[in-house]
């Protein structure tokens, strides 16, 4: 076996190793020139079969050449990796980088009045408790003292359904969240405070101030002792809370057959304090609600001790509230799904 020899494993070995650029690759490089079958372990294998003085010389530079090639493969294995980084590096993810913004939606102005509407009265100790908007004719008129010719169903003009029984079509859309009272007495006794919120249905032309689906709260409450000073409390509190504390709150009689007195809730107008303007029509307040001390009839007819208990119960339009707080013109505006307009809430 000559030097040269040597000499050429050694400069093949290099510049191969040079070109491998993976792990593969370089387990192959290993293979061939150390391993068991490699190059330079057949050499040092051959070694018995030359003279003693050659022997010596071929051995020692053999093993130098092991020693070498071991080493380069070492450097070339962690060069391989170092380069793995760095491409890793270059391509990956900065997770230290803000991140970038979605688009985000934002709550319906009727949806965020509701949340400020429930919002004060469950820190009054209101809970809340939702209803069917199909109902039966029994629960939206006749249960609330609203018998079949009553004037007051002309007002609400109804959806019916096409569901009859015993001839008659006696299932609805219902006009009001009134019924959710009727419903709510049955299935709990007092002391009852409950607000309940949900959509109704008219039948009716849109106008500016007129839909065929708006939203209501209404509000029970049934204890003993409850009179018409808690219900103005309770409502006053809930208006300013809404409109502002500056803001006074006007009680007059009205009628609903549900209640007995019944009262029309109206804010003071923001423009003009109570004095009259365009804007209010003159009339220097703005009416947000129904109102009544609840009908003795009714507190007998779902099974209470009308001698015992007395409640109060209050009926909020949700779209009428919004329109006077943001100064909106037309309630049409609400279900319209004009960009433009939600964008502003
Ligand atoms: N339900 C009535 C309506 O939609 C509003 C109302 C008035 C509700 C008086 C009440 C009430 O609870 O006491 O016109």
């Amino acid at each position: 076996m000559a030097p040269i020899d040597l000499e050429t494993i050694w400069q093949k070995a290099r510049s191969e190793l040079a070109c491998a650029g993976d792990a593969n690759t370089l387990d192959a490089w290993r293979l061939a020139y150390l391993g068991r079958q490699g190059a330079v372990t057949q050499v040092l294998r051959l070694l018995g079969d030359l003279p003693v003085e050659e022997r010596r010389t071929v051995g020692a530079r053999a093993n130098d050449l092991k020693r070498e090639l071991e080493r380069a493969l070492a450097e070339r294995a962690e060069e391989l990796e170092r380069l793995a980084i760095a491409e890793i590096e270059s391509v990956a993810l900065d997770v230290t980088l803000p991140g970038r913004k979605g688009p985000v939606g934002r709550l319906h102005p009727i949806s965020q009045t509701m949340r400020d509407i429930l919002s004060s009265l469950t820190e009054m100790g209101f809970q809340v408790a939702e209803g069917p908007e199909v109902e039966w004719e029994y629960y939206n008129f006749e249960a609330l003292r609203i018998p079949e010719h009553h004037p007051a169903r002309d007002s609400q003009d109804t959806f019916w359904l096409d569901f009859r029984k015993d001839g008659k079509r006696n299932m609805l859309l219902r006009t009001q969240t009134s019924p959710m009272q009727i419903r709510f007495m049955e299935t709990h006794q007092p002391p009852i405070r409950v607000a309940v919120p949900g959509r109704v249905y008219r039948y009716e032309a849109t106008d500016a101030t007129h839909e065929w689906m708006i939203t209501q709260v209404e509000l029970l409450a049934v204890d003993e002792g409850i009179n018409f000073r808690h219900m103005k409390g309770c409502l006053t509190q809930l208006a300013q809370s809404l409109f502002g504390r500056d803001r006074s709150v006007r009680f007059r009689c009205d009628y609903f057959p549900f209640v007995e007195p019944g009262a029309e809730v109206a804010i003071e107008c923001g423009l003009c304090h109570g004095a009259g303007c365009r804007s209010c029509g003159n009339e220097g307040y703005l009416e947000i609600a129904g109102a009544g001390m609840v009908h003795r009839e009714i507190l007998e007819n779902v099974g209470y001790d009308a001698d015992r208990y007395t409640g109060f119960a209050a009926g909020f339009g949700v779209e009428r509230i919004a329109m006077l707080r943001y100064g909106i013109d037309d309630i049409r505006h609400f279900y319209g799904n004009d960009l433009r307009f939600l964008r502003k809430f």
